[in-house]
């Protein structure tokens, strides 16, 4: 748990992924008139909830969980279990949630009967002191991605769910915790030992960084499964933190660059972005949508800070840097397929050929 600004803002972060591709996934509470508000629901761990009990004894009790994405599973599966913590609270959600494979009610998704409400169908929390602004629905097919972000008036921060992403250039502080992930990532071979200095630290963020983007990206190769094994031999230790040794990639000494080129905090256009991922695979043939939500976000001039649900934060933002990545998107190739977007690129081709997406998904 994190205070993000004195007595308004705080974050609550867990580590989320595999094999140590692990980013943060954050949920924020903001301090309204008559409470607290919970964006981007989190599992409620005892250790969240001793830092949840703790604000409201300050602060005043939880009043409402707000659930602003339709699609972002790591988002919805821990609302049931929060909102069972907070009985008190009414539920927010965005509109158009669905479940695949079988399209469930949202009551058998753990939504609680008698104090769920649909974000605008059945009007908006503490509008007064938030303001709220959809982007999508989007059609995907199997179901809508479809997230609402939040101003709060009275600090200029603006909540996102996945839809914007500012991607620190030195690992976020939950990582001070246990380093492991960063350090294990930050070697070139499974026989090297994890050793913790900064610069192991700073490598193995960026390529979590390139991971978490773009699953396999073009200066990463996989070795051989004989020159796998041969390599783990030889290494001086083989524990359940090293994976006993199994280290499946190699990377090219143009990773870094490439890395780069996602940090929001370097030589950018803007400290902000979407994510590739998200670029490449939901809003692929949906970029008017994307920037008309862009160009309606920077009409917030109260905006200061970013705090998304991933990555790092907050992030210093403008509703002027809004603008200006909005244009800066304007002007460039959306969606490419080349280089580190191959694989992006390929599951999408596979989706369509499968008719499981629609060939023109622009808002439904
Ligand atoms: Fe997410």
């Amino acid at each position: 748990m994190r205070e993000l600004v004195p007595n308004r803002v705080w974050c609550f972060e867990q580590l989320h992924g595999v094999w140590y591709v692990a980013v943060p996934i954050r949920m924020t509470v903001v301090k309204v008139e008559e409470g607290l508000l919970l964006y981007a629901p989190l599992p409620p761990t005892a250790e969240l909830l001793l830092g949840l009990r703790a604000l409201e004894a300050q602060h005043g009790p939880v009043l409402s969980i707000v659930l602003a994405t339709s699609s972002g599973l790591e988002h919805k599966v821990p609302l049931a279990s929060l909102a069972r913590a907070c009985p008190a609270a009414t539920v927010w959600v965005s509109d158009q949630q669905w479940s695949f494979p079988v399209p469930l009610p949202s009551r058998w998704l753990g939504f609680p009967a008698g104090r769920t409400k649909v974000l605008f169908r059945d009007g908006l929390p503490h509008q007064d002191q938030l303001v709220w602004i959809p982007l999508g629905p989007i059609n995907l097919g199997l179901g809508t991605f479809h997230e609402i972000a939040c101003v709060d008036l009275c600090t200029g921060t603006l909540l996102v769910t996945d839809a914007l992403v500012a991607i620190s250039a030195t690992p976020p502080p939950i990582f001070d915790l246990d380093p492991t992930p960063l350090l294990f990532h930050g070697r070139e071979k499974g026989s090297e030992a994890i050793i913790d200095t900064p610069e192991q630290r700073l490598k193995g963020w960026k390529r979590i960084v390139l991971f978490a983007n773009f699953f396999r990206p073009e200066s990463l190769s996989i070795p051989s499964f004989p020159d796998l094994v041969i390599d783990a031999m030889t290494a001086d230790e083989a524990n359940p933190r090293n994976h006993f040794a199994l280290f499946p990639f190699r990377w090219a000494p143009s990773w870094e660059e490439h890395a780069d080129q996602l940090i929001t905090h370097g030589p950018q256009v803007a400290p902000c972005r979407l994510a590739p991922v998200l670029e490449r695979l939901v809003f692929v043939r949906a970029k008017a949508t994307y920037l008309e939500w862009l160009r309606t976000l920077a009409k917030q001039m109260t905006i200061k800070s970013l705090i998304s649900a991933h990555y790092s934060a907050p992030q210093l933002l403008t509703s002027v840097d809004i603008e200006t990545y909005a244009d800066s998107l304007e002007a460039t190739d959306w969606a490419p397929s080349d280089g580190s977007w191959q694989l992006l690129a390929a599951i999408d081709r596979a989706l369509l050929r499968l008719k499981i997406v629609p060939s023109k998904s622009e808002s439904c």
